[in-house]
């Protein structure tokens, strides 16, 4: 390689996740559910390039996600940005945002909670977006990013 810098492949087609908070990508592994997807996967922690301090990067093959998803990223770094690449081109390129309603993406800490028990759709409000705050509609629990990452997959 010319550059001492190491290099993350570029893919043909799917999803790139790019300007993740250092360190987050395996939380974004988790809340996408990507232990369980069979193509690959391509996640970079920690990297620095020229314009930027450090990132974490997710590159998802073969794969474009759906609001929801793109939603839940916005709960673990809302500065993210959702990349869709067709043969190799940035076919779009979007900017994430936190929804006022969280619909189904984590559990409740709460034990007592009734979406613990039943099968209910869970649905926080959220509170505050720096630094996160969300409130479960059903039991009032309010979670925190550390709340939210701890019932993550
Ligand atoms: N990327 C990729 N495979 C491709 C095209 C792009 O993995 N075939 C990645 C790039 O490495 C980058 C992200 O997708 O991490 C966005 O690509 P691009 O918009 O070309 O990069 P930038 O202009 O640097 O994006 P930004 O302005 O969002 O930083
Ligand atoms: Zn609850």
């Amino acid at each position: 390689m010319s550059s001492k810098k190491l290099k993350v492949s570029a893919i043909n087609n799917g999803t790139v996740i790019d300007h993740i908070l250092p360190g987050k990508a395996y939380a974004v592994v988790k809340i996408l559910h990507l232990e369980r997807y069979n193509e690959t996967v391509t996640i970079a922690s920690n990297v620095t390039s020229g314009k930027t301090e450090k990132k974490d990067i997710v590159k998802i093959e073969n794969r474009v996600l759906s609001n929801e998803e793109v939603s839940s990223i916005a709960l673990i770094s809302p500065e993210a940005t959702v990349n869709i690449i067709k043969n190799y081109d940035v076919l779009e390129k979007r900017k994430i945002s936190l929804p006022d309603k969280v619909d189904n993406i984590v559990h409740c800490t709460n034990p007592l909670c009734i979406t613990n028990h039943e099968k209910v759709r869970t649905r926080f409000k959220v509170i505050q977006n720096k630094p996160l705050l969300i409130r479960c509609e059903y039991c009032e629990r309010t979670m925190d990013e550390k709340d939210v990452e701890k019932v993550l997959g």
